[in-house]
């Protein structure tokens, strides 16, 4: 059985002061469970103040980035150690948002993903299909694209130890999501995906649903046999509404 994980992220916002309110109140409202794990993806300046609100608290530390390079002249990058360093276990690779607004294609996604792993990080891949590629019948084939350029790079150990997350891009932050059907297929396909090049793997990886998840849907999405989870935006930064999505996994 897959152990469930509820990542948040944050994206860009916040101040210290939200910061430190939000992840006081999660402190207090999780308690840690066998079922499911909550990880935090707050903006790269505030890991280490959430690091530190964290500290011996059930919840984990994510990034929402992370560098395809070790160290260097890299101006205003992160590298993984240095995520690491501040406390971070995930790294949240090739979101939407980075792929179409900052031109990160799968090739470098895939770099990312091979440098955050190296470091010691769990990559959270993100991976989904735009609406215009969904009204073609494109899905299945776009998202494994996706996944097949870190399977071509890094072999058929590539998602042990990772995680994947399914997020349609019309379904980001529009209030639309996937029905539990519709996201079903998705990561059926890509649990076989990883299966066709390693079965143990592909039975142990964690797939995330992502997009417009809230309190209110969660838990029959999160009822789906390939299912794992989700990767939480808006509702994230709501305590009551994120700890209620995470009560939802622990079923
Ligand atoms: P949303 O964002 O929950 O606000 O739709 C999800 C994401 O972008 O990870």
């Amino acid at each position: 059985m897959r152990r469930l994980l509820v990542a948040g992220n944050w994206k860009m916002n916040g101040s210290k002061e939200q910061a430190e309110q939000l992840v006081t109140a999660l402190v207090q409202g999780f308690s840690g469970s066998d079922q499911v794990e909550m990880v935090l993806c707050p903006p790269t300046i505030y890991l280490d103040q959430v690091a530190g609100l964290l500290n011996g608290s059930a919840i984990g530390l994510g990034s929402q980035n992370s560098s395809e390079h070790e160290a260097g002249a890299y101006t205003g990058e992160t590298a993984p150690a240095m995520l690491l360093d501040m406390g971070c276990r995930y790294a949240i690779l090739g979101h939407s948002e980075r792929r179409t607004l900052y031109g990160e294609d799968n090739a470098l996604v895939a770099a990312k993903f091979e440098a955050a792993k190296a470091a010691g990080l769990t990559p959270i891949l993100c991976v989904g299909e735009t609406l215009e590629q969904r009204e073609a019948g494109e899905t299945l084939a776009v998202v494994a694209a996706q996944v097949g350029a870190v399977l071509a790079r890094l072999g058929n150990e590539a998602f042990a130890e990772a995680v994947i997350a399914y997020e349609p891009v019309w379904a980001i932050g529009t209030g639309k999501t996937a029905t539990p059907e519709q996201a079903q297929e998705v990561h059926a396909a890509i649990r076989a995906q990883v299966a066709d090049s390693n079965a143990q793997v592909a039975e142990r990886v964690q797939i995330l649903y992502g997009g417009s998840v809230n309190a209110g849907n969660a838990e029959t999405l999160f009822a789906m046999q390939d299912i794992d989870g989700g990767l939480v935006g808006g509702a994230s930064l709501k305590a009551d509404d994120f700890l209620a999505i995470c009560q939802s996994a622990n079923g």
